[in-house]
């Protein structure tokens, strides 16, 4: 059932299917790997996390790092600090970090400059959603799940306020001028 307050974007079904293609792309580009670990920024990334490691042929190992969050808005961001890192030293590893959605793109781009720093042995990114006309940062995107327009969005471990993380489809949250 779609919730009163939001309208659908991306169904159950859109987005699994999504999923799929990335998953088989994903495990066709590192078939050749002894193993990849996955690092997933919380807390947004869980269930893209979950199905896309799922969606994996490969040796693959899971961790999370999260940074803090803005200090004001969304729309004025403030300096972002590691709040949890990684278990696993991502020295000589390769490493696929994973986002829900990149927005201004800062996020991004700060972690994948302080992984590259520790020297992996590749570094890629994998994001389900885009907001192209927010981005602020060149920043690098291997695997891209969809672009959006600037809209808020919840559902598939994004939220509103901390809610909506568990909706299986993404829907936009209507405002009141909608
Ligand atoms: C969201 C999202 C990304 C980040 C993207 O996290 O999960 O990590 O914002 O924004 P940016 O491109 O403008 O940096 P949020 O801070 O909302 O925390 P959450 O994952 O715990 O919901």
């Amino acid at each position: 059932m779609i919730q009163e307050e939001t309208v659908l974007l991306f169904s159950e079904e859109t987005i699994q299917k999504r999923v799929d293609e990335l998953g088989r792309q994903i495990s066709a580009d590192y078939s050749d790997v002894d193993e990849l670990l996955m690092v997933g920024v919380l807390r947004g990334c869980y269930i893209f996390l979950a199905d896309l490691s799922r969606r994996l042929s490969i040796p693959r190992r899971i961790d999370f790092i999260s940074v803090s969050s803005y200090e004001q808005t969304k729309t004025t961001p403030g300096a972002l600090r590691i709040i949890m890192d990684t278990r696993i030293d991502v020295a000589g590893i390769h490493v696929l970090l994973v986002d829900d959605i990149l927005d201004t793109g800062h996020t991004l781009a700060y972690l994948l400059n302080i992984l590259a720093a520790r020297k992996p042995a590749s570094l890629k990114s994998c994001v389900f959603l885009r907001k192209r006309n927010r981005l602020e940062k060149d920043v690098q995107i291997d695997y891209l799940g969809f672009d959006i327009p600037d809209l808020w969005v919840v559902g598939y471990g994004l939220d509103y306020a901390d809610k909506c993380r568990a909706l299986p489809y993404i829907g936009v949250v209507k405002t009141e001028q909608d």
